[in-house]
């Protein structure tokens, strides 16, 4: 979500004559769109405005003025003592106030003095949000929701990002046709409960459409070749956005669903309401509406009050699923979240013997997930150049990265690719002497 974010402060931007740039010591601004979800990705922007405050004294040695901004959900959560802790600081705003930037930047420059736009507005940001989206490349993301009601015991999203709030279907239908008319092919969904989606039905009425009934609407859209959406609740999983799965052609046949725990103890104390079994028999009834599907997860290990035997039933759960991917974090005690107060918090060297154990078990699973793709045709949307000349890659429809050897210009066209090798994390292959398309 934070890389939407900066794509549609980019489309902000532009009007006002501003372009990205790769190159810090060419900046006029420089915005940090920063993450809070663990304390690693909270502390790395400390040390990154260190490093790019040179950039901007520098500047003043010459006698221009850069703006240092920091927005996203530590500007939201500590803007106060960022400001506090870093003078180089000019401007804090949070992620539902990147609406604001051009007024923001304005009273920058009439130099009245540091800028925080911390609230929350009462005015949708997405309705002022500039229609354009300048996108390159034929996959794009979508934000169609956003915030948190669920309160896990371990996250600060409800705090960071709000309470749960759903774009209307036509603003969102708005939004896909523009990419779709850029040469976008593939679209991925964006919110932090996607799936508890309930926006404003199109046309006339108080009715709300739910994920399962966007998904097929967007998929008529002539050009949409690609569906994805992420990142899903299992307790939102309804019937009609696992049918989906069954019947859209363009829902890609991968699904992120993190549990976080396998242990039912655990699983309680994260406030999570569901058990490890309610999460295997959803598993099994998305896997009889689409047979290949490719599972993904987020785990958390060392959540206080983990025993080893909570520990081993994550485990199980795994092997029972069997994973083609998933992301794996130690509990990182937030501050104002419940979990932070448990006094059962878990030694550092037990969570990351615990951590080395699972990540072990994923990779392995990862590996033959892909390694089972060998000798497949499957389809490939080309999004860029390789590293090497006359290389080329895309996606498989389960979102591993597939390499190909050819020079003819494939990015931002769909072929059928015959995988040859899989590594951990990609598949290579040759190009099947099927039309391109
Ligand atoms: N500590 C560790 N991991 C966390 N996540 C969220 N909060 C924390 C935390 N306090 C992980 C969860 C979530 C993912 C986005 O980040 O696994 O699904
Ligand atoms: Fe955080 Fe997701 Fe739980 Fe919401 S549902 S509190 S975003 S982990």
């Amino acid at each position: 979500m934070n890389v939407y974010d900066s794509e549609r402060m980019v489309d902000v931007l532009s009007p006002l004559g501003y372009a990205p740039t790769d190159d810090p010591a060419a900046a006029d601004m420089m915005i940090l769109n920063t993450c809070h979800i663990r304390e690693k990705a909270s502390e790395k922007v400390y040390s990154e405005l260190g490093r790019l405050k040179q950039f901007k004294e520098k500047k003043a040695e010459e006698g221009d003025k850069v703006i240092m901004a920091v927005a996203g959900c530590v500007a939201q959560a500590e803007g106060d003592e960022m400001m506090k802790r870093q003078p180089a600081v000019d401007m804090v705003f949070g992620p539902q106030a990147y609406h604001h930037l051009p007024e923001l930047i304005a009273k920058a420059e009439r130099q009245e003095g540091r800028i925080l736009d911390t609230d929350f507005p009462v005015e949708d940001k997405f309705d002022h949000l500039p229609a354009t989206r300048l996108t390159a490349g034929p996959t794009a993301f979508l934000s169609i929701q956003e915030g948190c009601d669920k309160f896990c015991a371990f996250c600060v999203v409800p705090y960071t990002r709000g309470a749960e709030f759903s774009r209307p279907v036509a603003q969102i239908e708005d939004e896909a046709r523009r990419l779709i008319a850029s040469g976008v092919r593939e679209i991925t969904l964006l919110g932090q409960n996607v799936n508890a989606y309930h926006g404003e039905a199109p046309g006339a009425g108080l009715t709300v459409w739910t994920l399962g009934r966007l998904i097929r609407h967007l998929a008529d859209i002539d050009g949409l070749d690609r569906l994805r959406y992420t990142t899903s609740h299992p307790r939102d999983m309804d019937a009609e956005l696992i049918s989906a799965h069954a019947d859209v052609p363009q829902l890609m046949p991968y699904l992120h669903l993190p549990i976080q725990s396998g242990a039912d103890r655990v699983l309680q104390a994260m406030n999570r309401q569901h058990t490890a079994d309610m999460y295997r028999a959803l598993i099994d009834r998305i896997r009889d509406a689409r047979p290949d599907i490719a599972m993904s997860s987020d785990f958390i290990v060392g959540f206080p009050g983990e025993s080893d035997a909570d520990f081993e039933a994550t485990m199980q759960l795994v092997r029972d699923v069997t994973y083609a991917q998933a992301f794996s974090f130690k509990y990182s005690a937030r501050p104002g979240t419940p979990a932070a107060e448990a006094e059962d918090q878990i030694p550092e060297e037990v969570k990351t013997a615990r951590l080395a154990a699972l990540q072990a078990l994923l990779v392995t699973q990862q590996k033959q997930f892909n390694h089972n793709l060998i000798d497949q045709v499957i389809p490939v949307l080309f999004e860029k150049p390789g590293r090497y000349e006359g290389q080329v890659i895309g996606r498989s429809p389960y979102l591993q990265a597939v390499h190909v050897k050819n020079d003819a210009d494939l990015i931002g066209k769909m072929a059928y690719v015959k995988v040859t090798a899989a590594q951990q994390n990609s598949l290579a292959g040759e190009l099947c002497d099927y039309p391109v398309s």
